[in-house]
């Protein structure tokens, strides 16, 4: 937390009524197919946001981010976006789809990592429905809510994300995998490969989500969908089809249509078959589908030379930010340790959380 950040209490001047939290998640295959009704592979993280509420008898709400050490208010009855800081956009967003009607004071503690690609963002719209649906003030079940968290997403921030990082949030936990079809929205909660375990590592490199390319990939792939004739490239089947396709929108198809039969494929192998396939993943997103970035590339390539790892690649919307590595287990924080001194010290250790 950040030093100068203060309790509920001594903000706000009287006792919570309710607390709620959500993890961030990381994605261990299926990037950039969640807008396109692919599949998704993500766990939840450790690190999660912390929510604390009250209701304070005004029309008013009031957000306090502690690591930030920032405070934001804004009326119940509706607030300009553009006059927020990016942090109470999230929560204005997620109480005005939550239903609520009364002001509320709102505390934010998060350990997750903002803006590297492990869904903050989500965690905190997930967080803040959830003390919500404490209150009982929200009644959605986790996947109304984990649909509610994206919508504010859309609608208060301006991402055009999938549905990928709030289903994960909501319903995942970080000893299993979500197999999530992202247009059914069925879903198996599956064991990690054996003998394997989950390394994340933070590079360090920044990225802002609205600001990148994100919107632009989105465009392009719905532009080849329309092209091939299809609602969505989930329903490509012989990736041969996307040939024929003008350039770039061949490559940003190819990688769709590769990254979902991955996902599908990775179910089914073993760590060292799985680890294969996130390999194959991060060649598809550096190369077809542009969202790499030369750092992350040059970390995920020392990763992938050391003995205990089955496999590594960027993860999330990329551009910077976050990777994450299959190795075995057992070996996470030494073989995380070696990798960021293989590329000169760049980066840090996110899972295994530091204690
Ligand atoms: C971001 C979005 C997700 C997903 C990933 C890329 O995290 O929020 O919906 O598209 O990028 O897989």
């Amino acid at each position: 937390m950040n030093t100068q950040s203060q309790g509920f209490e001594a903000v706000f001047g009287r006792a919570p009524e309710g607390q709620a939290a959500a993890p961030g998640r990381v994605n261990l295959l299926g990037e950039h197919t969640d807008y396109q009704g692919g599949f998704v592979l993500p766990t939840a993280i450790p690190q999660h946001t912390t929510v604390t509420v009250a209701r304070n008898g005004t029309g008013q709400h009031r957000v306090y981010a502690a690591d930030l050490d920032r405070q934001a208010g804004f009326a119940v009855s509706g607030a300009d976006m553009a006059e927020l800081p990016e942090f109470a956009r999230y929560v204005a967003g997620a109480l005005t789809l939550g239903g609520a009607r009364e002001g509320l004071d709102v505390h934010v503690h998060s350990d997750v990592p903002m803006g590297a690609g492990l869904s903050s963002s989500a965690a905190l719209e997930v967080a803040v429905l959830r003390a919500l649906r404490g209150l009982g003030v929200y009644g959605g079940d986790d996947v109304a809510l984990a649909l509610a968290a994206q919508r504010v997403e859309h609608e208060f921030v301006g991402v055009l994300c999938g549905v990928m990082d709030q289903m994960a949030s909501s319903l995942a936990d970080a000893q299993h995998m979500l197999l999530l079809d992202t247009r059914s929205l069925d879903r198996r909660v599956l064991p990690l490969p054996a003998g394997a375990e989950v390394l994340v590592v933070d590079s360090g490199v920044p990225r802002t989500l609205a600001g990148s390319g994100y919107n632009t990939r989105r465009a392009e792939v719905e532009e080849a969908a329309r092209l091939l004739g299809v609602p969505e490239l989930r329903d490509v089947q012989d990736v041969a089809a996307v040939e024929e396709l003008p350039l770039p929108l061949r490559a940003r198809a190819r990688h769709v249509v590769t990254e979902n039969a991955r996902v599908l494929q990775a179910v089914e192998a073993d760590a060292a078959g799985f680890g294969a396939l996130m390999n194959a993943s991060h060649r598809s997103l550096r190369d077809d589908y542009e969202v790499s970035h030369p750092q992350v590339d040059a970390l995920v390539a020392a990763l992938q030379a050391l003995p205990d790892v089955f496999g590594a690649r960027m993860t999330g919307a990329g551009f910077g930010g976050a990777l994450v590595a299959l190795v075995r287990t057992g070996t996470a924080a030494s073989v995380g340790a070696a990798a960021i001194q293989a590329v000169g010290g760049q980066g840090q250790v996110v899972v295994p959380a530091q204690t």
